[in-house]
């Protein structure tokens, strides 16, 4: 069981070389290179025609897919600290605790401001009495406890007004034993209606996991408080309000083609009322309408009652993620359709024209001139130039005449003003089975750009279909494998895990996709990350703690396949067929015309030791200096963890070739 990434230097300046590497798979996992066995007499040889171009690579082929769940955004790349900072999850002291005793009944209030404010109507009214003495205060729990660093600066802020002057705040940091680990005083100032921003800055002076946040009130008076706030210091690129810079960094290692987001079935929602909307995604933080999870109920046997979708990182904020690493932004919108397993509601078509608008504003904000509309609010929020948006989804997971009456009512509006915008279609839930044959053969009728397929299965499927693509039709729409991920148990059963089995199978079937790059455009594994405290779906390809993070085999798979993706497929063929699971072996052949590299990968799904010759065909001279990428398990239950993050990793040698 081995994914080798065999890479080689100078092709189209090589000759061509007869016999000239042999491949000795030994044990499972080892793949040697020989400068003096050059061909084992009894192995079979793989014929690589170098020369021989069979499909162009996509930059995009190999992207990420992004959702909030499994706590992915808040409570994961979005670096807020604080739990429930708005008092607007469903109970609004959720994550919040009363220190002390407060003296009189009422004298912490949730209040509501609903006409004056729609998106953001709670608030919370504390009132102290005979002069406080700092003894009453609030707690925050933080998203499973807060991971703080020693040494790190740390920003509160808090929106605030004074009802009656005289109320003192200070905040510390606890940790999980109640000791001190840093904290500032914050100074109020004023009285009245108007609402102001304080902030204070201070520095953690020990470590902790699971610290939390006390803010303490001392005084006479009455004060209104909002979006509470703790960021770390250390966020992605240093933005205020920002990302944690762990994780985006596990992102950016991979230089993903592109970044799907924001999912996934929060998309579509639980039913319209909570479907992902963009234009309320963006601008201030205390204006982004914040909607019930729909992971938070999803699974009754991983109940998340306190997660919601505050919206802390938005639109604006993914495309500048996108921006960052790389990576072609693709935004998913809903198509009028809530998701099909739970309320599976419906806009009327009559109704249909303001998600269809929805799609076409969001192209002029990633896109337009700062003189339009909505490229005015992006320049306005600090990104003057466009974001250069190609593609974009229309619906995800959905299936049935419904949607594809919905979809041609987009697809022309997006067409007719946007016609080089590519635009990527759902072919439901599975990859077989009526709905979606009925989608394929629709959505082929309808020529459209990308077809999004999704599988969720057993690794056995993975290695049975690692020639899925190979028939094919050549023309016509393209694939996104939107999302799919082996699973050791069944999908969304709890006992998957991110094993080696696991890893090895889809490694199997990426080769089958990039063999097949001319009809494959664009592939992401799903989900992407994962909180060991606040998970509802598993496997997931990054996992992380309030602190560390750690990649998966299915992680290296990903990233090996992203950092050696080469330009154009050239065969990789044994007796003239594609090695497409004879021996339980897989592979494919890639040059990279920039590089004038030939990169193979070829995985044993076996666990016995196989010989192979390669030959490379059509090439004038080979330098001699191959890079050979080695990733192995040496059971099919290893897994990464926390405390093993590198026992299934990559690891790298030279190997010299003689002639
Ligand atoms: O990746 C998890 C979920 O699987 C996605 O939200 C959905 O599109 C699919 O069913």
């Amino acid at each position: 069981m081995i994914p080798t990434f065999i890479k080689k230097k100078n092709v189209r300046t090589a000759m061509y070389i007869k016999h000239t590497k042999s491949v000795l798979f030994a044990g499972i996992m080892a793949l040697l290179i020989p400068a003096s066995t050059l061909h084992a007499q009894s192995a079979k040889t793989l014929t690589v025609k170098a020369n021989e171009i069979k499909g162009t690579v996509q930059p995009t082929m190999w992207g990420v897919f992004f959702e909030d769940i499994n706590m992915g955004a808040d409570g994961g790349i979005y670096a807020e600290l604080i739990k429930n900072r708005s008092f607007e999850f469903f109970k609004p002291m959720m994550g919040w605790k009363v220190l002390g005793k407060p003296l009189t009944e009422g004298d912490f209030l949730v209040m509501n401001r609903q006409k004056l404010d729609t998106a953001n109507p709670r608030y919370l009214r504390i009132t102290l009495h005979n002069n406080s003495k700092g003894n009453i205060g609030l707690n925050n729990e933080g998203f499973r406890g807060m991971g703080i660093k020693k040494d790190l600066g740390y920003d509160f802020s808090v929106m605030y007004r004074q009802i009656a002057p005289g109320v003192k705040m200070h905040v510390e940091l606890v940790n999980e034993k109640g000791e001190n680990i840093g904290g500032a005083a914050v100074s109020t100032t004023g009285t009245g209606e108007e609402w102001k921003k304080v902030s204070a800055a201070f520095t953690a002076t020990a470590s902790s996991f699971k610290a939390s946040l006390n803010i303490w009130f001392e005084g006479d008076g009455a004060v209104d408080l909002d979006m509470v706030s703790l960021f770390p210091k250390d966020t992605w690129k240093n933005r205020a309000g920002g990302m944690r810079a762990d994780m985006i960094q596990m992102l950016a290692d991979m230089k993903p083609g592109f970044i799907r987001f924001p999912g996934g079935c929060i998309v579509e929602g639980f039913d319209l009322s909570q479907r992902y909307q963009w234009k309320k995604t963006i601008g201030p933080v205390e204006q982004r309408q914040l909607v019930i999870n729909r992971w938070n109920f999803e699974f009754a046997h991983r109940p998340s009652p306190d997660y919601f979708q505050t919206f802390g990182l938005g639109f604006f904020e993914y495309f500048q993620l996108a921006e960052d690493i790389g990576a072609e932004p693709l935004p998913i919108l809903n198509a009028g359709m809530a998701c099909q397993f739970n309320s599976a509601e419906l806009v009327p078509i009559d109704q249909i024209d303001p998600y269809v608008q929805d799609a076409l504003d969001l192209i002029e904000f990633a896109n337009g001139d700062s003189i339009t509309h909505w490229g005015k609010v992006r320049a306005k929020l600090g990104h003057p130039l466009s974001f250069n948006m190609k593609m974009m989804g229309v619906g995800n997971e959905n299936w049935g005449p419904q949607y594809v009456e919905r979809l041609k009512i987009f697809t022309k509006a997006i067409k007719e003003k946007y016609p080089d915008i590519k635009l990527v279609n759902s072919s439901g839930t599975d990859p077989n089975g009526e709905r979606f044959d009925y989608l394929n053969r629709e959505l082929r009728n309808m020529n459209a750009d990308l077809i999004d397929e999704h599988y969720y299965r057993r690794p056995e499927w993975f290695l049975a279909n690692a020639g899925r693509y190979d028939n094919y039709p050549r023309n016509g729409s393209k694939i996104f494998a939107g999302e799919y991920a082996a699973q050791s148990d069944k999908i969304v059963s709890i006992n998957n895990k991110n094993n080696w089995q696991t890893a090895i199978a889809e490694a199997a079937f990426m080769t089958g996709m990039e063999r097949n790059a001319d009809v494959v455009s664009m592939a992401s594994y799903a989900p992407l990350f994962a909180h060991v405290d606040g998970w509802q779906w598993t496997p997931d390809m990054i996992w992380v703690d309030n602190l560390q993070t750690y990649g998966t085999p299915n992680y290296y798979v990903q990233k090996l396949f992203s950092l050696n993706k080469g330009t154009n497929v050239v065969p990789l063929l044994e007796n003239n067929k594609p090695l497409a699971g004879q021996d339980s072996l897989y592979a494919s052949a890639i040059i990279d015309r920039t590089t004038n590299d030939l990169i193979l990968k070829i995985v044993n799904a076996s666990a016995k030791t196989q010989e192979k010759n390669i030959q490379v065909d059509g090439v004038k001279t080979l330098d001699a200096n191959v890079r050979l990428t080695i990733l192995k398990g040496e059971e099919l239950s290893d897994v990464n963890s926390l405390s093993q993050p590198d026992k299934v990793t990559p690891k790298e040698q030279k190997v010299t070739l003689k002639g």
